[in-house]
């Protein structure tokens, strides 16, 4: 009898994991048809953007750059690159034309976590003493005497730029929390603590991660005409003609075109594949309302969404038996690495997500249904977010006449999620390919520009300098 009973219940419970599981699939469903109005409202915005960043969700900012490398460039120069969860130093020795990069070098530090929610000085200060120690260590190679060194600064959130090196923050996004420096020239706030710490260093360049991915693939490549971030967030930049930028009360620039920030992470649309768990995960959010494309698609929301679909699982229908695991009610508890791993787990008996399971959320016993139940989940949180971006990069591409032409077009990508998350990478590739056609398909390419970002800020620097 009371096996019976038991299998009675089991199955009850797995029926209902199955409804979770239905619902889920459909409320994440992308048929490319939806895809083509995500597209087609990304137009709709970047043209609104153009106009004025008024009631815009997408700012399409002015970089200022309406000149990119050239290969011409020459000298030494820094980069500081701050966007998400590390920073990185970098100093460049550029030879010119023949030359190029000559020698390279980085570190890379990891921002501590109540940084990010602390105080503005404490954040810029805890930069400057990391490039202090950087610019201390250096090597055989020197600047020119004499001359204070130039700075080509990556700074991956909205700003809003008054020139080429500077500009004042708009808001904090990817978990960053520090109102004072909203509405400050974060060029400014930077040279203060430099200051402090008595470097003699000189921001030429602020740039955001896009636009320093898409300078870098220009130099390597001079068909880029977008640059894509995948990673903690993501964002994209592109090269827009200046009489197509509505706003632009500038001088007509020689090159007659400049580079836009879109800040696509912002986008929102009524198309786009919304479940209960993203509307609980934005509420919770330190940007609530803010971001949406964001939290469907990059590196810092995939786990998360992952993790509140299994908690659901765990509380409705018992899925890791009749306690809820205590480690699976932790907010961020489950990173997207993870997720990924379990995602690509080809053994058998799945056994790199019973592994994972124990480890991040201490799950020690599973079975291999519930494991290929998790795996399933991964699946469908991670293609929305791979189908989206590419809908997004078609948008573009549309924007641009260049979906259905046979010019070569280049797309450079960086961020941890495209380059480490096969399948999420694998999804977006073929879904632009899907969108494109065959014939458009062949004269697009997609590069991933590693760690483009910094050097194209050094380039930045050097070109603007
Ligand atoms: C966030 C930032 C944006 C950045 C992107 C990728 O969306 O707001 O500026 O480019 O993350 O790092």
């Amino acid at each position: 009898v009371l096996v019976v009973r038991h299998r009675k219940r089991s199955a009850g419970r797995w029926a209902r994991a199955a409804a979770v599981l239905e619902e889920l699939e459909e409320q994440c469903a992308t048929p490319t048809l939806k895809l083509r109005e995500v597209a087609d409202a990304m137009v709709k915005e970047m043209n609104a953007g153009l106009e004025s960043e008024d009631g815009c969700k997408v700012k399409m900012i002015i970089s200022f750059v309406d000149k990119l490398p050239t290969g011409a460039e020459k000298g030494l120069f820094y980069a500081l690159d701050l966007g998400g969860t590390n920073f990185r130093v970098l100093r460049v020795q550029l030879g010119g034309k023949e030359g190029r990069v000559v020698k390279q070098e980085y570190e890379e530090v990891s921002i501590p976590q109540e940084l990010m929610v602390g105080g503005s000085d404490e954040l810029f200060d805890f930069i400057a003493s990391a490039l202090a120690k950087f610019v201390g260590s250096e090597g055989e190679i020197h600047g020119p005497a004499g001359k204070s060194r130039e700075l080509g600064f990556t700074f991956s959130f909205p700003v809003k730029q008054t020139s080429i090196a500077s500009g004042t923050l708009i808001k904090w996004t990817k978990g960053f929390d520090i109102a004072a420096t909203i509405g400050e020239d974060v060029v400014a706030e930077l040279t203060k603590s430099l200051k402090r710490q008595g470097l003699d260093m000189r921001v030429t360049a602020l740039v955001n991660d896009t636009v320093g991915t898409l300078a870098g693939g220009i130099y390597d490549d001079s068909d880029v005409v977008v640059a894509v971030i995948l990673g903690t967030g993501t964002n994209a930049a592109y090269i827009e003609r200046i009489d197509a930028i509505k706003k632009w009360q500038g001088p007509i620039p020689n090159s007659g075109s400049m580079v836009i920030n879109m800040e696509w992470g912002n986008f929102n649309s009524s198309n786009l594949p919304m479940t209960c768990y993203d509307q609980a995960l934005d509420v919770e959010s330190l940007n609530p309302g803010e971001q949406i494309f964001e939290k469907l698609i990059s590196g810092m929301y995939l786990g998360e969404v992952v993790r509140r679909v299994l908690l659901r699982l765990a509380v409705e229908a018992s899925l890791f038996g009749d306690s809820v695991p205590p480690q699976l009610e932790v907010p961020f508890a489950l990173r997207t690495p993870i997720m990924s791993e379990m995602h690509h787990d080809t053994s058998a008996d799945l056994k790199v997500v019973g592994a994972k399971l124990k480890e991040f959320l201490g799950i020690s016993k599973t079975s291999l249904r519930t494991r290929k139940l998790i795996v399933q989940i991964c699946d469908i949180v991670a293609k929305r977010g791979a189908r989206l971006a590419a809908a997004g990069i078609f948008g573009i591409l549309k924007k641009l006449g260049r979906h259905d032409a046979k010019r070569r077009t280049v797309i450079a990508m960086d961020g941890g999620l495209y380059e480490h998350y096969t399948s999420f990478r694998e999804s977006l590739l073929s879904t632009l390919n899907e969108m494109l056609g065959d014939e458009a398909a062949a004269s697009v390419q997609v590069i991933l520009a590693n760690d483009g970002s910094g050097i194209g800020a050094a380039l930045l620097a050097a070109s603007h300098s």
